[in-house]
This record gives C-alpha cells, sequence and structure tokens, in this order.
C-alpha cells in the first residue's frame, strides 16, 4: 500500500472536444488466469500488433491509487527547482546513449528556433546493475517506487510477453519472459515525464506538435492513463488518429526490439505527441510510463523456432539485412545516441512536416531513424 503521507494527486478533468479518436482494443487481464482466457487475449492481440501496435489493458492488478503515488512522485520531482534536478543530468551521459536520470527540457531543438517543451527522468529497473542517486523526494519512496516498477513488469509486461509466444507458437511460453527477465541486467525503466504547455504561437512555428511521429525502440511501452489528450497514433489507412484516455487503463504500444525479434510480423507502432485539444492548452501534462525491454545480452536475430514466423517466411529483419546481430545493449546505445543528437538543421515546412539532416538519423551505416510526418 502506497505511503500516505504525500498529497493525493489530483488528475485534471478530460476534453470535451469532440476529436478523431483512434478505435483500439482492450485486453482484460482478469481473463488471463481463467480457463480459455488467454486464447481470448491472443485473438484480440493479433489484430492489433499487425496493424497499429497499439491496444489498451485493464484490470492489471495495479490499483489506481497506486498508479496515482507514481503521479503524485512525479509532480514533487518536477516541482523541485531547476537547479536541483540538474544534479541528475549529465548531456555526455546521453550523447553516449545512458539515458536514466533527468533530461531539462530545451535540450535539442524541434525547428525553426524552437526548442523541445519536454522533461524526462528516467528510474533504471532495480536489477542490481543501476545503482543511481536519487532525489530525497524519491529516495523516502524507494520501497513503493521498486514496488510499482516490478509490478509493472510482472502484471503487465510478462503476461503481454506469454501471449506473444502462444501468438507466436512457441513451444513454451515462457520462452519470450527468459529474454526479459526483471533481476538479469536490462535497460527497462519507469519514467516520469513532463510536457510544458506551449503558446499557440509557438505551436504553430513547430506543427502543432511537442514530438514529430516516431517509434519506440524497445519491446513494448506502458503508458498509465492521463487526461491531457496529445497522443497520437498513425493507422494502417495513414490516418493521424488521438488517443483517448479510457479510465483504468494503460495504454500499451509495441516496439522496435519486438519487431526485429518477429521478422517484422509484430509492427513497431507509429506515434507522435500533438499539442493538446483548446480546452487543454493551456495545461501542463504529466505522464507515468515503463518501458521494457528485452535483457542486455539478448541478440535481436528473429526468433527462429516460430512456426508461425518459419511459415510466413519471416526470418529476416532490418539488422540481419545489413549482416548485423545486435544486442540490446548494443541497439539501445546506438538508438539512444541517435536520438539524443542535438540537431541543428530540422525544417519544418508550413503543414507540420519534419525533414532531418540524413547524418541525424543514421543510427548504424545503412540504417536511418524514420521520421513520419
Ligand atoms: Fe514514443
Amino acid at each position: 500500500m502506497p505511503d500516505t503521507s504525500l498529497e493525493k494527486y489530483d488528475h485534471v478533468p478530460v476534453t470535451k472536444e469532440d476529436l478523431d479518436w483512434a478505435e483500439l482494443v482492450t485486453l482484460d487481464l482478469s481473463l488471463y488466469d481463467q480457463p480459455g482466457g488467454k486464447e481470448k487475449l491472443v485473438k484480440q492481440l493479433e489484430h492489433a500488433v499487425q496493424h497499429v501496435g497499439f491496444f489498451y489493458v485493464k484490470n492489471f492488478n495495479i490499483s489506481q491509487e497506486e498508479v496515482d503515488f507514481q503521479f503524485a512522485l512525479g509532480r514533487e520531482f518536477y516541482a523541485l527547482p531547476l537547479e536541483e534536478k540538474l544534479k541528475y543530468h549529465n548531456a555526455d551521459d546521453l550523447a553516449r546513449g545512458e539515458y536514466n536520470g533527468y533530461r531539462p527540457a530545451g535540450h535539442r531543438i524541434l525547428g525553426n528556433g524552437i526548442r523541445d517543451n519536454v522533461q524526462v527522468y528516467n528510474i533504471p529497473k532495480f536489477d542490481g546493475y543501476h545503482q543511481r542517486a536519487q532525489p530525497d523526494v524519491l529516495q523516502k519512496y524507494a520501497t513503493e517506487i521498486e514496488a510499482f516498477s516490478r509490478k509493472c513488469h510482472t502484471e503487465v509486461v510478462e503476461k503481454l510477453l506469454r501471449l506473444f509466444a502462444i501468438l507466436l507458437e512457441l513451444p513454451d511460453e515462457d520462452q519470450l519472459v527468459r529474454d526479459h527477465k526483471y533481476d538479469v541486467k536490462g535497460e527497462d525503466h519507469l519514467r516520469y515525464m513532463h510536457y510544458a504547455a506551449r503558446s499557440a504561437e509557438d505551436n504553430k512555428k513547430v506543427g502543432e506538435l511537442y514530438s514529430p511521429g516516431h517509434t519506440d525502440l524497445g519491446t513494448i511501452t506502458l503508458l498509465f492513463r492521463q487526461p491531457v489528450v496529445a497522443l497520437q497514433i498513425l493507422n494502417s489507412e495513414g490516418q493521424w488518429k488521438w488517443v483517448r484516455p479510457q479510465d483504468g487503463t494503460i495504454t500499451i504500444n509495441t516496439c522496435d526490439a519486438l519487431t526485429a525479434l518477429t521478422g517484422g510480423f509484430i509492427k513497431s507502432s507509429i506515434h507522435r505527441v500533438h499539442a493538446p485539444p483548446q480546452d487543454q492548452a493551456h495545461v501542463d501534462r504529466l505522464g507515468v510510463l515503463y518501458f521494457a525491454r528485452p535483457n542486455n545480452h539478448v541478440i535481436l536475430d528473429p526468433i527462429q523456432n516460430s512456426p508461425l514466423l518459419n511459415h510466413l517466411g519471416l526470418t529476416k529483419n532490418a539488422f540481419t539485412e545489413l549482416d548485423q546481430h545486435l544486442t540490446t545493449e548494443q541497439w539501445v546505445k546506438v538508438r539512444q545516441s541517435q536520438q539524443q543528437r542535438r540537431n541543428r538543421d530540422v525544417k519544418i515546412s508550413d503543414d507540420g512536416k519534419y525533414t532531418y539532416k540524413h547524418k541525424d538519423l543514421e543510427i548504424i551505416p545503412g540504417l536511418q531513424a524514420v521520421v513520419y510526418n
């Protein structure tokens, strides 16, 4: 049970605007332990992961109180003076692909003279390999933070990994879980994320976006429900749709490492962060997220013993096509280094299309990051 000495976190009201919402399935994880439940969930998942790569989960055994306690911790962290937060920031580390700790807003240039408006604080998983100093306000609650991080893993990530294993017809439903052990060295992390509201004038200069279209690099990302709408996904018809905050859910998106492991069968979801609608345009947006990744030693080659992937001929991926066999550790370093590059020459057109210099998008020779407009 979370400590109750922190003031309760109050979520702002939801938008009243009638937006073009994405149609996403919701997986009820209470079915998971019921007879035939996993099979039902796999059926729901099948379409989602091959098309948009986004879905919701509900009944995941983490209470709203526990989730809101994390929002309260995020609120307390961002309320610290900048100089205090900067004690947990190291620009050289970021350039080297080490992303844990604090990243201040404005670290990157979005384009047209506007810097990013996002602050990030990443707390590595408690695997014994990522000892980091934390500010007092978080250190006091280290037990609760670790418990929450572990619950994200066992209650959500591991369950979904077993469903993916069933979908891939793997001989053992724990095969992917074994490549994602919480206590084995890895780059999974919990994140508190803060987007500061920006003026209409500045939003216009950057195509109304807080973050242009991209994919995430890991296995799955968990986005805990928060009411300031901003997340948009690119659906299989090539349309950007808003993601609705649904009570009691986590929004899940599938990411690059899973695409690599499945030879492209599981799609890496394309998403972006839009400025919120009019009635929330003045509100800062606080997020609680958990990023799951394969363990560091896992080689991101397509899984060889999946009858489904073999039947579909999905035996190659973007790395093996280049004769590369990257471990997760290598992939995270090169991709994070590319993402943190302080791009100086981004062009943003009047209709919000982002164009980067070729060198800014290079992850490894022959492999470019894609920005989706
Ligand atoms: Fe993302």
